[in-house]
């Protein structure tokens, strides 16, 4: 497996799409935090959902989620992916993109990579070991992010 990346600028700048489920129940949503890296010998990938996502449900029912990315065209449909919840949208049919199996897991056509994830790691973000000034930002009345780590297992081009 080989992915060559400028990793501080991948999930900042192209943002991603985090998917959960299978072809008959999935969710989707854009990300723009997560990591690259090694744990515990595996190559993993590492991703941060409020608790209040729709798609956390799915994190968390499911043992494998994808991590895709896009070209630039492609950027509109992230937007409204960022903004609308599964719950009042049907993201397998109104997303502008074309659903299909990766593994265990789903991606969208359009992808030009995805990273399908085999869940090792839950864990919430623990406000009182967050900097001051990021929790007062970032946390103040709002749900904490659920951290999850996933093993690489795959990568589809
Ligand atoms: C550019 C961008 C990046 C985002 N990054 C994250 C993220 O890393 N973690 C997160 O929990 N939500 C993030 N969001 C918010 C979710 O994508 C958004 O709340 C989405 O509507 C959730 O959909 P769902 O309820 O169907 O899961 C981001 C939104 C945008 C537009």
């Amino acid at each position: 497996m080989n992915f060559d990346t400028d990793i501080f600028t991948l999930f900042d700048k192209k943002w991603a799409l985090l998917t959960a489920g299978n072809e008959e129940n999935f969710n989707t949503m854009t990300i723009s935090w997560g990591g690259l890296g090694t744990l515990w010998g595996k190559p993993v990938a590492t991703v941060y959902v409020r608790t209040s996502r729709y798609t956390h449900d799915f994190m968390d029912a499911n043992e494998y989620f994808t991590v895709s990315f896009y070209p630039e065209q492609y950027r509109k449909e992230l937007g409204v992916l960022g903004k609308k919840s599964g719950r009042t949208m049907d993201k397998m049919h109104e997303s502008g993109l074309t659903a299909r199996k990766a593994g265990e897991s789903m991606t969208f056509e359009e992808a030009e990579v995805t990273l399908v994830c085999r869940k090792l790691f839950r864990q919430e973000l623990d406000v009182a070991n967050i900097p001051g000034s990021i929790a007062d930002m970032l946390y103040a009345g709002q749900a904490p992010h659920d951290m999850y780590i996933g093993e690489v297992v795959e990568i589809i081009r």
